[in-house]
């Protein structure tokens, strides 16, 4: 069985599984990290968000191969007391309903705002089009997301 390297969370791992097992399965099955949820397992719906190399990915189509000598960093990564501004913000207008989705559309939008420190309505709308809610938090997560963005740089304002 081949063993690819990678770093996940900070820590080198060796995952003995094959190169085309799905990245979400590994995380889940073999790393016992299960904040990262199977929605659709075709990239339609993005519960299964993590960051490859800083950049989000869906992991239920992501195999393990494509993720060898990178650094993946999951929701139990992001940070180590949910001190991360995405996570303070999500807790303090507290976007969740069920959940389930939640995992990743932190991570996305953890991601647009190290690329867009801050990000327009339209810029988020087109960064989080591909996490889906089926109980429609959207408009909450599009307020944590200016949120976490004025927490990031430095602003308390509410
Ligand atoms: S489970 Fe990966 S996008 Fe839905
Ligand atoms: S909070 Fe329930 S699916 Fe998003």
């Amino acid at each position: 069985m081949i063993m690819p390297n990678l770093k996940v969370n900070g820590r080198d791992v060796e995952v003995d599984a094959a190169p085309e097992t799905p990245l979400l399965w590994v995380l889940r099955d073999h790393l016992n990290l299960t904040g990262t949820k199977f929605g659709c397992g075709m990239a339609l719906c993005g519960a299964c968000t993590v960051h490859v190399d800083g950049a989000p990915v869906r992991s239920c189509v992501t195999p393990l191969a494509a993720a060898a000598g990178k650094s993946v960093t999951t929701i139990e990564g992001l940070s180590a007391d949910r001190s991360h501004p995405v996570q303070r913000a999500w807790i303090e207008i507290d976007v969740p309903q069920c959940g389930y989705c939640q995992s990743g559309q932190i991570m996305s939008a953890a991601a647009l705002l190290e690329r867009t420190p801050q990000p327009t309505d339209a810029d988020i709308d087109a960064a989080m089009a591909g996490n889906l809610c089926r109980c429609g938090t959207y408009p909450r997560i599009r307020r944590a997301i200016h949120r976490a963005a004025d927490l990031k740089s430095g602003g308390s304002k509410t």
